[in-house]
């Protein structure tokens, strides 16, 4: 069992960083549920010292998504917002980076009421018109931050472009791929020097860990992120390493089932008289279908479309019964929420008006169950209103 150099995508998520267990040969990597090592004599050990520091399940993920992000190095950390918090250790107080406008919620929360207070300093524009990021570049730049497609209105930005950009500028690019995988987008290839993502999503893709992961390019980031890693210590711990791991195995098959459900959803969805819009990078008429198309390597599983009022979107949330009202994405079950009141009601209205995020949207993560069943769910939930 030896990853053959050149292997493909799907062989790669399957075997990368594991071997048999030299002990017992067990295929799986053990859950090395452990806080310390013990020593054979002073100064002589395997070396492992002490389990923040090292940890061999924790090690096997961070080799698995470096290989799968096409990176040098990972590092795993407690939750997606610690490895996002990691990546700005990067900086210093003075320097200036440019965010994508309609980013994550917690992601505009830890830079605007936290790192704010430490002297950094922070520029939102629509990522999607690289003339804007390149008019928001300052001398003091230091990082260009990018998530795409975006939550929960599915703009698309042209990684390879951003990088240009950002590169030109002496500045790194952070891309967090949560929302596509790298199954459908690798964007270390397309030029970005960092990747971060909420593993709690797809690459999990059961809906039972969180964690994070920082996926670098650069010998000085990687000597520092290690450094950060054990100095603030937010690791993640062996056995949601354990679970991620075992998700990554079956990475292909799902987001293969994702993108086929997050098509025939969008596609039922624009249909459907009560529905005014559909938010979907797969569809012809999205304002980026050409890009993503390029960029991405299918559509995905995330979407989001309106209803015309805040109450209707209200009575399709409460009336679907398949679909399950929750937080979060990625995972094998199909969930719904109503962003303006859950993922993103601590972006202030002005903020959500500027992005196109209306009251009346609801966005879907579609999970791999058979499509019909979601078709009939979203049917009878809208026959309601
Ligand atoms: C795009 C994106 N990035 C980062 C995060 C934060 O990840 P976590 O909840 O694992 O801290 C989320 C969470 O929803 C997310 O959607």
């Amino acid at each position: 069992m030896k990853l053959p150099p050149g292997a493909r995508f799907s062989t790669v998520c399957i075997h990368a960083g594991q071997v048999p267990d030299p002990g017992t040969g067990a295929i799986i990597t053990p859950i090395f549920q452990t806080s310390t090592y013990v020593q054979e004599a002073l100064g002589r050990h395997k070396g492992y010292e002490y389990a923040r520091t090292q940890n061999p399940t924790r090690a096997a993920l961070e080799q698995n998504l470096a290989a799968i992000e096409g990176g040098t190095a990972a590092f795993a950390f407690a939750s997606g917002m610690a490895a996002i918090d990691a990546v700005t250790t990067l900086l210093a107080a003075g320097d200036h980076v440019v965010v994508t406008d309609n980013t994550y919620g917690g992601t505009f929360r830890l830079f605007d009421k936290v790192l704010r207070k430490y002297g950094l300093e922070f520029s939102y524009v629509d990522t999607s018109e690289p003339q804007l990021v390149e008019a928001a570049m300052r001398p003091s730049t230091r990082m260009v931050f990018v998530e795409t497609p975006t939550n929960p209105v599915m703009r698309i930005t042209d990684i390879g472009a951003v990088a240009a950009i950002a590169h030109r500028h002496g500045a790194r690019l952070v891309v967090d791929n949560t929302f596509a995988s790298p199954a459908l987008q690798q964007p270390i290839a397309l030029g970005a020097d960092l990747v971060v993502h909420s593993t709690t999503k797809y690459l999990n893709g059961h809906s039972d860990s969180i964690g994070g992961i920082v996926v670098a390019t650069r010998h000085d980031d990687i000597a520092w992120l290690q450094f950060v890693q054990n100095a603030a210590g937010a690791i993640l711990s062996p056995f949601d390493s354990w679970l991620v791991l075992r998700g990554t195995k079956t990475l292909t098959v799902r987001m293969a089932q994702h993108n086929a459900n997050g098509i025939a959803l969008a596609e039922f969805l624009s249909s459907h008289p009560k529905v005014t819009q559909v938010l979907y990078p797969g569809l012809s008429n999205h304002p980026q279908h050409a890009l993503a198309r390029r960029q991405m390597r299918g559509f995905g599983g995330m979407l989001t479309f309106d209803v015309g009022t805040f109450d209707a979107a209200r009575e399709v949330c409460n009336r679907l019964r398949l679909m399950a009202l929750a937080e979060s994405l990625g995972g094998v079950e199909t969930l719904v929420c109503h962003p303006a009141s859950m993922t993103h009601a601590s972006v202030p209205p002005e903020r959500r008006q500027a992005i196109g995020l209306t009251d009346s949207m609801v966005r879907i993560s579609a999970g791999i169950e058979d499509a019909q069943d979601l078709i009939d769910d979203l049917t009878q939930a809208l026959a309601a209103v």
